[in-house]
């Protein structure tokens, strides 16, 4: 794992880690719904990346009971809040130091793949957003789904609050961007899976699932979509 990250992390949320599920509640709008809409199948896997105190993978077994959860997390920090939290609510989740850029299916212990894959206000963090999505994409398994919300484009919020907004996320080392969102709309449009985006709150955030083919461009199994991503995805 890339220690710059886990350690840049650490120290945005080391003086947070007790006031931020309550800080966060009423701005990372989009997070529960995203959360409803997973509607995964019994038994499926579900991995959080740049899961923070554990907040959604702690919502989750009310929602799937039988879903298997995985959280990633680069910062200590948060980890330990995490760990805090499972405990505290009994729930059984496994919880991997990593960031979304190292992982593997192997380092998942999914060998098939992830049968889904979530982002919840983590790609602002990240700079190269359109990297993540893609590398995300080859920790599902053929027809898995990646789950995305984030900060958008603020286009129909007052153009003064939207400057403020993003100055005061500025601070938090969050730069809501369109990249990721791009890179998808591509590889939806280069027929490799199928994307739905909805917007909240006139562009304050943005909700995106994209399901990965079946079978196009060759996606025999997961083992082949690497080398799909190499040979024509834009990486
Ligand atoms: C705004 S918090 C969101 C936490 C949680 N997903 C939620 O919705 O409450 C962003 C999280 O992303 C993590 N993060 C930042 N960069 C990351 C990276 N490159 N890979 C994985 N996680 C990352 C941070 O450590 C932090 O826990």
């Amino acid at each position: 794992m890339s220690s710059d990250v886990a350690g840049r992390m650490d120290r945005i949320y080391r003086p947070q880690r007790w006031i931020y599920d309550l800080t966060r509640k009423p701005y990372l709008i989009g997070r529960d719904r995203l959360l409803r809409e997973i509607a995964p199948a019994p038994g499926e896997s579900i991995v959080e990346i740049g899961c923070g105190t554990g907040r959604n993978l702690v919502k989750l077994p009310r929602l799937c009971p039988s879903a298997r959860l995985v959280g990633v997390e680069p910062s200590g920090v948060m980890r330990e809040a995490a760990v805090a939290a499972f405990r505290r609510h009994d729930v059984d989740a496994r919880l991997i130091a990593g960031t979304a850029e190292g992982l593997t299916t192997a380092t998942l212990g999914l060998p098939g793949g992830a049968d889904h894959v979530v982002f919840s206000y983590v790609l602002s963090m990240i700079g190269d957003p359109a990297a993540a999505v893609s590398h995300a994409l080859t920790l599902l398994r053929p027809g898995g789904r990646l789950h995305i919300v984030d900060f958008a484009d603020m286009a129909d919020l007052p153009p003064l609050a939207a400057a403020a907004l993003r100055t005061w996320l500025g601070w938090f080392e969050v730069t809501p961007r369109p990249d990721a969102a791009e890179r998808l709309e591509l590889l939806a449009a280069s027929g490799h899976g199928r994307l739905e985006r909805r917007r909240l709150l006139g562009g304050y955030a943005e909700l995106l699932r994209f399901q990965l083919g079946w079978s196009s461009s060759g996606y025999a199994g997961n083992a082949l979509i690497p080398i799909s991503l190499s040979a024509s995805w834009p990486t």
